[in-house]
């Protein structure tokens, strides 16, 4: 009797451990009818390799907030405002359905101006964001799609292994202290694995990926 009632006093205790939805900052798109694949039109998929929790300052997770960070991190917006290619759309199971990535942000080689131009001209490094913001799952997280592209003689195809390298040249410019425009980010970084395929079985460009996902709290000092 008495083992019978702690285990109905821990049971929901051990539930709550089981389902770290808050303590991770987003939902999982595939438990909400979504995907961790986005949909490029061929009906292949980009990995949203990259997640911006929601548990991060709330500066942070809008497209305004995001181009700043980004900026911090050595990202910035498109060559002159001109968009490469089109959108992407990735459905986050939030209750929102499909939509379109929000912004597209580049590398800039240190010229938050004009360094995205060179981006598009010599390849680097490049992502998709779309956030987690509808009405059944509004955790405010971005789910990001980081890849390494070609340069433009190549049609900016992604390079080989390049979703990977994409998400690791993210997050090693991202992790630490970066600021601009007088915002100061301190950024952590967790693997999390099992949310993405491991494989290219339905992944852009047939480019295998090892299914890992960083998860980025970023803190607004
Ligand atoms: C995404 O944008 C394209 C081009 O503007 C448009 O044709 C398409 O319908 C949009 N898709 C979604 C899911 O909103």
């Amino acid at each position: 009797m008495r083992s019978l009632s702690l285990l109905l006093v821990l049971s929901p205790l051990t539930l709550a451990l089981n389902v770290p939805r808050q303590a991770s900052g987003f939902f999982n798109p595939a438990q909400g009818g979504g995907s961790m694949l986005t949909d490029t039109g061929n009906g292949l998929g980009e990995p949203l390799n990259v997640i911006i929790s929601g548990l991060s300052s709330s500066q942070v997770l809008s497209v305004s907030g995001v181009t700043n960070y980004a900026k911090a991190i050595g990202f910035s917006t498109e060559c002159l405002g001109i968009h490469l290619g089109d959108p992407q759309s990735a459905n986050l199971g939030d209750g929102n359905g499909a939509k379109n990535q929000s912004i597209e942000l580049r590398e800039d080689f240190g010229d938050p101006n004009l360094g995205t131009c060179l981006e598009s001209l010599n390849g680097g490094n490049h992502f998709r964001v779309f956030i987690q913001n509808g009405a059944q799952h509004d955790t405010g997280a971005l789910f990001l799609a980081a890849s390494q592209e070609q340069n433009a003689a190549n049609n900016h195809n992604i390079v080989a292994n390049g979703y990977d390298i994409g998400r690791d040249n993210l997050v090693s410019m991202a992790v630490g202290t970066k600021s601009f425009g007088g915002v100061t980010y301190q950024t952590t970084s967790q693997t999390v694995s099992g949310l993405l395929p491991v494989g290219s079985a339905g992944i852009n460009h047939g480019i295998a990926i090892d299914g890992i996902v960083n998860v980025l709290t970023v803190t607004v000092q």
